[in-house]
């Protein structure tokens, strides 16, 4: 039977690092509160011409070397963002073009914050079907784009970022399990509810969201995808080396990892210096720590997201 395999990690933050004291200039807000309140310290933030595709680009480089692929050799680009470049075309053809490659289906994904497990679910399931023996999966993001930076509830919260994994065709399993699910009952509690019409923004081009109903949503439906895809290969809590899950807020991490009695030195965590870089979050924590060499060779990672839509999924991953 043929399933996927990760065989390549790459990951890209903007250079231009802003602090929470930074913020507080021109915020009412403080280091104190931001970090007890989410764990985070700093943010990335792209440069003001520099765009998803941007971002996607040399994080996709970097896991097509680490996965020995050529870009040319790529037959499906999946990409997972909520801050596209343009309406249209779709970042996926963009970066397709900027990799210098032609032909092979490209087209995002959009999931939010769920937006990477999601694109893995779908290039799996491409590779599954047979359709498709190396694909690029990608989760980037410009948020800095889309925030009120005179909303204290929201700006202080997001970074931008990219991450990538190549997926190859392969006879032994790699990804084990995908779940993916949504509720659209929910699409209220954050949202950017606004579109473009006529050469205007119709509605508010900036984040809202109440936050402390998305906190008690993300931590119980985290819980329940967890288990729901261990469950689906017949394996428990203990057979997970790493979880993963999208990088919000520390206090969602760990009461997820609590709920499930998963150790916190087995979570990998990233949102201190990221901050929650959206559909990026999943994909630039597992390159972390495959670069830093924590997850090896045979690891169980459970990758887990849960964002706007509301989305959320899990994929239980082995290296
Ligand atoms: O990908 C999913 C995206 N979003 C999330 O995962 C976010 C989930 N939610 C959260 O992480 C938390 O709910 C927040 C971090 C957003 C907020 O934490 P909280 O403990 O739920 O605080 P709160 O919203 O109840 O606000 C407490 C106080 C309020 O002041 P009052 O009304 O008590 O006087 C806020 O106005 O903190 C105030 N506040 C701030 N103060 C300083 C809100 N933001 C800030 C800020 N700095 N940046």
């Amino acid at each position: 039977m043929i399933r996927s395999r990760i065989v390549g990690t790459g990951g890209y933050l903007p250079a231009r690092i802003v602090t929470n004291d930074e913020l507080s200039r021109t915020l009412d807000t403080s280091d104190e509160w931001i970090r007890s309140r989410t764990g985070i310290r700093q943010r990335h933030i792209a440069a003001p011409d520099e765009t998803s595709s941007d971002l996607a680009l040399p994080a996709s480089r970097t896991a097509l070397a680490a996965a020995g692929v050529a870009a040319a050799d790529l037959d499906l680009i999946v990409v997972a963002t909520s801050t596209p470049d343009f309406v249209f075309p779709s970042t996926a053809c963009l970066l397709q073009a900027k990799l210098g490659v032609r032909s092979c289906p490209a087209f995002d994904v959009q999931a939010v914050c769920s937006g990477f497990v999601y694109a893995l679910a779908t290039a799996d399931s491409f590779i599954r079907a047979g359709q498709s023996r190396r694909a690029l999966v990608v989760g980037t993001e410009v948020f800095s784009r889309i925030l009120d930076w005179n909303d204290r509830g929201t700006c202080v919260l997001f970074g931008d970022g990219a991450g990538a994994a190549v997926l190859v065709a392969d006879e032994r399993p790699g990804i084990h399990a995908t779940v993916l699910h949504a509720d659209g009952a929910h699409a209220g509690i954050l949202s950017v509810p606004g579109n473009v019409c006529g050469g205007s923004i119709v509605g508010s081009p900036f984040v809202r969201m109440d936050g402390q109903a998305v906190f008690k949503f993300a931590v119980r439906v985290l819980e329940e995808a967890a288990r729901e895809a261990l469950g689906r290969c017949g394996l428990g809590v203990a057979d997970v080396d790493w979880l993963i899950p999208h990088q919000a807020n520390v206090r969602i991490l760990d009461a997820t990892a609590r709920k499930l009695g998963i150790p916190p030195e087995k979570v990998v965590v990233t949102v201190d210096r990221h901050a929650n870089t959206s559909a990026a979050s999943v994909p630039l924590a597992l390159d972390e720590a495959v670069r830093d060499g924590r997850i090896r060779a045979g690891h169980r990672v459970l990758l887990e997201g849960v964002g706007g839509g509301f989305t959320w999924g899990a994929a239980l991953v082995e290296m």
